[in-house]
């Protein structure tokens, strides 16, 4: 089966209550984990690549890594996006190359212009079958070159729901990443996690069946906080989205949770592991192999926290 775009997984992901995981794939060994994570669950899945990672694994090696994915999983719908597009041609850069789906993100622009910017996208990825999801509000955090607002003051820039209304009117997009508290990133709280659940619940009484996505949605999970600043490694502050906050979210009109830095976590947190207690090991498949199997097991724990294990029957196109 070939890659899919998000409409089947978001209409029923909606309808029962559940979100599908957007993970970050830069590599091999991501991808890896992650697919045989999905395959032993039976999830559909959004593949998302970034700018920064089409410059660092070049898009021909990431597509030929998704493509043996999509080819040794007949069984599992997969979605391949690109996550925070910049520009218009970014994203049509995009659809001119495969993916299914694309994200523009213009939500630093004043409202019109992200409008503005939004529709063009939207045209021209319908006219070719790919989905579009955009952003209003801004997230904290930095995320590659996507530099957020200060986490003192994402509270200020949460997506307001009545304009929430009118962006998806006017842009035709398919879904809407809405700030909610999050950022991206290993530092998402000072003092305790607090996220807008009223946001998401005034979008969606607004924007009915509407799906929103969920940026900056890792939980910077102890085990591996713990396994870095043991081994070396220095983040003690790191501070994530609890996972029952997650669930809350997946549960409501929330369809689509991102994760990056969780995975890019699992994968540090083994290899330092490794090199703390093997100095002497220097076969690079000796410590990728435990990172890539955590970042198995961790995504395979946070389908089950998003609800989507097992839903990747009721997900696929009927065409
Ligand atoms: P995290 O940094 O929380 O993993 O968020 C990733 C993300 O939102 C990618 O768009």
């Amino acid at each position: 089966m070939a890659l899919v775009d998000s409409k089947k997984m978001f209409e029923m992901a909606y309808k029962n209550g559940y979100a599908i995981g957007g993970f970050n794939v830069n590599n091999m060994e991501i991808t890896q984990g992650i697919v045989s994570a999905i395959a032993e669950e039976k999830a559909p899945l959004i593949l998302q690549i970034s700018r920064g990672a089409r410059k660092y694994a070049s898009m021909s090696y990431l597509r030929a890594i998704i493509d043996v994915a999509v080819a040794e999983n007949p069984d599992i719908p997969i979605v391949m996006h690109l996550d925070h597009g910049d520009t218009f041609e970014s994203c049509k850069q995009c659809v001119d190359d495969g993916f299914t789906s694309v994200m523009i993100d213009a939500s630093k622009q004043p409202f019109e212009e992200n409008i503005e910017v939004t529709k063009k996208v939207v045209e021209y990825a319908h006219a070719n079958g790919v989905v579009v999801e955009a952003e209003l509000g801004q997230l904290g955090g930095i995320e590659e070159d996507v530099v957020g607002v200060s986490t003192n003051d994402i509270h200020k820039h949460l997506t307001d729901p009545d304009q929430a209304v009118e962006f998806v009117e006017k842009t035709g997009c398919d879904s809407l990443a809405v700030a909610c508290g999050t950022s991206h990133g290993a530092y998402k709280f000072k003092t305790e996690p607090k996220l807008a659940f009223d946001v998401i619940q005034r979008v969606a009484e607004m924007l009915p069946e509407f799906p929103l996505v969920m940026h900056g949605s890792s939980s910077v999970l102890k085990e591996f906080k713990d396994l870095i600043n043991k081994y070396g490694g220095d983040m003690p502050d790191a501070m994530g989205v609890p996972e029952d906050a997650i669930s809350q979210a997946a549960k409501m009109a929330v369809c689509k949770v991102n994760i990056d830095t969780d995975l890019r976590m699992a994968l540090t947190a083994k290899i330092r592991q490794v090199f703390a207690e093997k100095p002497a090991e220097f076969d690079p498949r000796k410590y990728l192999g435990p990172g890539r199997e955590a970042i198995k097991d961790m995504v395979a724990h946070k389908l089950h926290i998003l609800g989507c294990a097992g839903k990747a029957a009721e997900c696929m196109h009927s065409n």
